[in-house]
């Protein structure tokens, strides 16, 4: 039986399958501890019937009044078990918890040529908030979507109202 459940250090010792993905950002090990230890909620895993680490999510609750929401830091299921709705599975809880959180929306930043990803999170309504230029480093750079979906608590949708103009990553809180 596929299960998800929250991750573990452990896990940091056999998601290379998952991480090998050129989409998928591998980050130092104390990244990945510290997120454990301050948002264990935000960290689920989807582990196979045979122990293989199928995909996970983590993320964080971050800002001050009505910039409190829930952010998606790292989202990513391997090849083999793509389409099975796993990463829909995985957002569904990261959106609970920060429902439960009293958060405002839910955002995420996405490689503006990740067009599977941004796909998925339109189809879960997710909108482009905004753009930030040259947010990914690399040869050449590359920008990133600032991608939102209000939570019930922003009850006039104030937080997903797009901006007009893009914006630099020293811009972005
Ligand atoms: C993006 C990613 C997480 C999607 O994972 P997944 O488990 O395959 O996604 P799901 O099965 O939950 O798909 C949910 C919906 O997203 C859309 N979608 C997902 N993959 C798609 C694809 N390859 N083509 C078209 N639509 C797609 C579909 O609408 C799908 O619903 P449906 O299958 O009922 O039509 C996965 O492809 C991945 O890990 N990519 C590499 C890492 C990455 O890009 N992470 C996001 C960085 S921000």
């Amino acid at each position: 039986m596929t299960t998800i459940r929250p991750f573990t250090c452990e896990d940091m010792l056999k998601f290379n399958n998952v991480n090998l993905d050129p989409l998928t950002e591998t980050y130092g090990l104390s990244f990945y501890t510290q997120y454990l230890a301050h948002w264990p909620e935000y960290f689920q895993v989807v582990e196979s019937p045979s122990g293989e680490i199928m995909g996970y999510i983590m993320g964080k609750a971050e800002g001050h009044g009505e910039n409190w929401h829930g952010h998606v830091t790292a989202l990513t299921v391997g090849p083999e078990y793509r389409r099975l709705g796993l990463a829909a599975t995985l957002m569904n809880i990261l959106e609970d918890v920060s429902e439960k959180k009293k958060a405002y929306f839910v955002d995420l930043f996405v490689r503006v040529s990740n067009k599977v990803a941004i796909n998925m999170y339109k189809n879960l309504g997710y909108i482009v908030y905004r753009t930030v230029l040259e947010y990914y480093s690399g040869d050449p750079d590359e920008d990133a979507y600032d991608m939102r979906k209000a939570c019930s608590r922003d009850v006039n949708k104030k937080s997903v109202i797009p901006l007009t103009h893009p914006v630099r990553p020293e811009d972005v809180d």
